[in-house]
C-alpha cells in the first residue's frame, strides 16, 4: 500500500468522524487525536522526515494538504455546532417580562429609620393638607429664641444645653438650633396665613446617654387660621398617631405645661401599656409623653409679622427618634448614629417602598429583613 492510498483512507475517516460529532467537545477530541502531538495527520507528517528528496517532494504537498482540508472541516464542524447550541438556548430560554424587578442589587441598600419615619410623618401630614417647611440647622439667637418668646437671661436658654459657635466678625454668635420651632417663625415671615405646616429636622443639644444624643430630630406642627382652636390640636394629633402606629384609635392626653412661646401649653401623653420591657402603644392604662404643644403666642405671632388680633393657632414640637424607637421596637437611640451596617440592614427599610397613606406606611414584611 503506498502511503497515499493510507491518507486517503485516514482522510475520510477524520471526515466521518468530524461529521459525527454531535458537540464542541467531542469535535475537540477528534482534533486532538487528528492534529494534536500525537495525532494521527501528525504522525503521517512525520513519515516525510525518512523518505526520500523524491518521495517528499511528491508527499510533502498531499500531506499539508490534507492537514489544510481536516483543519478547515474541523472549523466549520466547529462554527455550525456552535450556532445550533445558540439557536437551541435561545428557543429554550425565556424571560418572563411580567415578573417584578428582582431584588437585587438596588434592594440591598436600606433606608435609615429616621428617614422612613420622616417620609411617614410627611405622608400623613400631606394627607391632612400640610406642607413641608425647612429651616437652617445653624440658627441664630433671634430665630432659635427670641422670636420665641424667650428673652434673653430667660432660664430656658440655659435648660437647652445649647451648642453655641465662636462670635462671627459682627459679634454674633450663632447657634445648633436647639428645637426645630425657629422654622414656625421663619416660615411664617416668609409667607402669609393661614398656615398649616410640618417642619421635620435635626436638632442639638449638649446631652448624651442611652435615651439623648447631640443630634436628634423633631418634627414641628403649625396650624394658623382665624378661628383654629385647641379642638383641632387635639383631633390632629390623635389623628396622626392613630395613623402613624397604624391603629384604628389611641387615646392621648394634654396635660398643661410650659413653654415660652405657647400660651396655654400642653405636654403630649399618649396612651400605652408597658408588659416587661416592651410597650404597647394605643392599649392600657399608661401614658407616655412624645412631645409639647400649645396655643401659638400671640408674641410669636408678632415676630413673624402676624396679626395676633385676627389670627390664632397651635404649634406642637415631638420627638422624631423617639417616634421610631416606639413603632419599630429599637431599644437604644445611640445605635441610630453609629453607622453599623448590620443594624441598618436588621432595622432599615427596602429603598422602594415609598410610605404612602394608600399603599401602606412601613411594609412589615419588609422591616428587617
Ligand atoms: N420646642 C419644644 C422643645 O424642643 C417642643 C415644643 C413644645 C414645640 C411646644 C412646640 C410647642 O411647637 O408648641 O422642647
Amino acid at each position: 500500500m503506498t502511503a497515499q492510498d493510507n491518507s486517503t483512507e485516514l482522510e475520510s475517516s477524520i471526515v466521518q468522524a468530524i461529521e459525527a460529532a454531535t458537540n464542541v467537545a467531542a469535535l475537540e477530541d477528534v482534533r486532538v487525536a487528528a492534529l494534536g502531538k500525537k495525532g494521527s495527520i501528525s504522525a503521517l507528517l512525520k513519515t516525510l522526515g525518512g523518505m526520500s528528496n523524491e518521495q517528499r517532494q511528491e508527499k510533502g504537498p498531499v500531506f499539508n494538504q490534507l492537514r489544510d482540508r481536516i483543519t478547515q472541516a474541523i472549523a466549520e464542524r466547529k462554527q455550525a455546532l456552535e450556532a445550533d447550541a445558540l439557536s437551541a438556548q435561545l428557543t429554550n430560554e425565556t424571560q418572563d417580562m411580567t415578573l417584578p424587578v428582582e431584588a437585587d442589587p438596588l434592594l440591598s441598600g436600606r433606608i435609615h429609620p429616621v428617614s422612613q419615619v420622616m417620609d411617614e410623618l410627611s405622608a400623613i401630614f400631606a394627607d391632612m393638607g400640610f406642607d413641608v417647611a425647612e429651616g437652617p440647622d445653624i440658627e441664630s439667637d433671634y430665630y432659635n429664641f427670641t422670636a420665641l418668646n424667650v428673652p434673653e437671661a430667660h432660664p430656658a436658654r440655659q435648660m437647652h444645653d445649647t451648642f453655641y459657635f465662636h462670635p462671627n466678625a459682627e459679634g454674633e454668635r450663632l447657634l445648633l438650633r436647639t428645637h426645630t420651632s425657629p422654622v414656625q417663625v421663619r416660615t411664617m415671615q416668609a409667607g402669609g396665613p393661614p398656615f398649616r405646616f410640618i417642619a421635620p429636622g435635626r436638632t442639638y443639644r449638649c446631652d448624651s446617654d442611652q435615651t439623648h444624643t447631640p443630634m436628634f430630630h423633631q418634627v414641628e406642627g403649625l396650624v394658623v387660621d382665624e378661628s383654629t382652636h385647641m379642638g383641632h390640636l387635639k383631633w390632629t394629633l390623635q389623628a396622626f398617631l392613630a395613623a402613624f402606629f397604624e391603629i384604628d384609635n389611641i387615646a392621648i392626653r394634654l396635660r398643661p405645661s410650659y413653654f415660652p412661646f405657647t400660651e396655654p401649653s400642653m405636654e403630649i401623653d399618649m396612651q400605652c401599656r408597658r408588659d416587661g420591657n416592651q410597650l404597647i402603644v394605643g392599649e392600657g392604662d399608661d401614658w407616655m409623653e412624645i412631645g409639647g404643644s400649645g396655643m401659638v403666642h400671640p408674641t410669636v405671632l408678632q415676630h413673624a409679622g402676624i396679626d395676633s388680633e385676627k389670627y390664632q393657632g397651635f404649634a406642637f414640637g415631638m420627638g422624631i427618634d423617639r417616634l421610631a424607637m416606639l413603632k419599630y421596637g429599637m431599644p437604644d437611640l445611640r445605635a441610630f448614629f453609629d453607622a453599623d451596617l448590620r443594624w441598618l440592614k436588621h432595622y432599615g427599610f427596602v429603598p422602594l417602598d415609598v410610605p404612602s397613606l394608600s399603599s401602606g406606611l412601613s411594609n412589615k414584611s419588609l422591616a428587617g429583613k
